[in-house]
């Protein structure tokens, strides 16, 4: 084996890597070097058969050589990605007068604005938010809120029921309105009760002003020493809060609902404005019936409540001038864009 020879594979290595025109170019030189053909493969294959010290006398010599070699490697291939990235920077510039693309935004949905704006206003008046669950029992929809099982105000609300038994072997059901949230918390919890409970709420409905889901916000106020007055007051200072104008006439009109008695249908007109000087219904409410406060587990002679449920697609529609509830649940971007505050 012979030492100059070795030593101009160094020079030889050199010239083929300056002579490479690129990254690629310069791994194709590597190959004839370390390659599984490559020279040194075909070198350590040659000194197998030498005896022990020529062996160490050759191998020493070649793995300097395979050192010198890839130093230089390392060196081209830094080079090269040098010389990659140059090119890079001058072909791909930024040019940074061009105009933004701009960001679209989200946008809070307008029943959620309501939600979460009713919410402010209720807490602000002391009121506690509750919540509960969408599936609900037969007892705690209906019965518990006196709606006996052949009471006939039961077909005023058409039921979305599931395929499962509740304990008493009734088939659960989607909650057709906010006020079993009522029940559940009355049982569990000591008055004075001052709640609001908004949520979703099902019933087989669909046109223009009624959906298969829809949201109610449900209010309780229990204690030993209030009256009708404070509801009216509380409500009306809500609507005031809501709309953001003091401008509004409220009135209770006698009506009907099981657990309540007496029972009003709470309504309201804007005394200024485009729509002034129209009554229009928009809640619920009346005096916790002496059987509910029973159900809750009260004496109704201790005891007086408060309650009301209002529709929230109702008073947003009111509040945005929105006149088909359908756009609210279509998804249409243009519609929920306008709401973006
Ligand atoms: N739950 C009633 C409904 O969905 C609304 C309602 C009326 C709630 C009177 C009340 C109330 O709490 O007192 O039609």
């Amino acid at each position: 084996m012979n030492f100059v020879v070795l030593d101009d594979l160094v020079s030889d290595a050199e010239s083929r890597f300056s002579a490479a025109t690129d990254l690629v170019t310069l791994e194709n030189e590597k190959a004839y070097f370390f390659g599984k053909k490559g020279i040194f493969t075909k070198l350590f294959k040659e000194i197998k058969n030498l005896n022990f010290d020529e062996k160490r006398k050759h191998g020493n010599k070649i793995n300097q050589i395979k050192k010198k070699i890839e130093h230089l490697l390392t060196k081209y291939r830094k080079i090269f990605n040098e010389a990659e990235l140059n090119k890079l920077l001058t072909e791909e510039s930024i040019d940074v007068t061009l105009p933004g693309r701009g960001t679209s935004l989200g946008s809070v949905h307008p029943i959620m604005q309501s939600w979460k704006r009713i919410e402010e206003i209720f807490c602000s008046f002391g009121f506690d938010i509750i919540d509960g669950p969408e599936i609900e029992d037969d007892w705690t929809n209906f019965t518990a809120l006196n709606n006996a099982l052949d009471h006939p105000a039961r077909s005023m609300q058409d039921t979305f029921y599931i395929d499962i038994n509740d304990d008493q072997g009734l088939p659960l059901l989607l909650r057709t309105h906010t006020s079993p949230m009522q029940v559940r918390h009355a049982k569990m919890n000591h008055p004075p009760i001052k709640i609001i409970a908004p949520g979703k709420t099902y019933r087989i409905d669909n046109d223009s002003t009624h959906s298969p889901m829809f949201h109610q916000i449900e209010g309780l106020w229990i204690s030993d020493n209030i009256s009708f007055s404070h509801l009216k007051g509380i409500y009306t200072n809500f609507l005031h809060c809501f709309f953001e104008t003091d401008n509004i006439s409220v009135r209770f009109r006698p009506s009907f609902f099981p657990f309540t008695e007496p029972s009003a249908e709470i309504d309201m007109k804007f005394t200024t404005g485009p729509n002034k000087n129209q009554w229009m219904e928009i809640s619920g409410s009346g005096q916790v019936h002496p059987k509910v406060m029973l159900n809750f587990g009260l004496d109704p002679k201790r005891y007086i409540g408060f309650a009301f449920g209002s529709g929230l697609e109702r008073l947003t529609m009111l509040r945005y001038g929105i006149n088909d509830l359908r756009q609210f649940y279509e998804g249409d971007l243009r519609f929920a864009r306008q709401f973006s505050k």
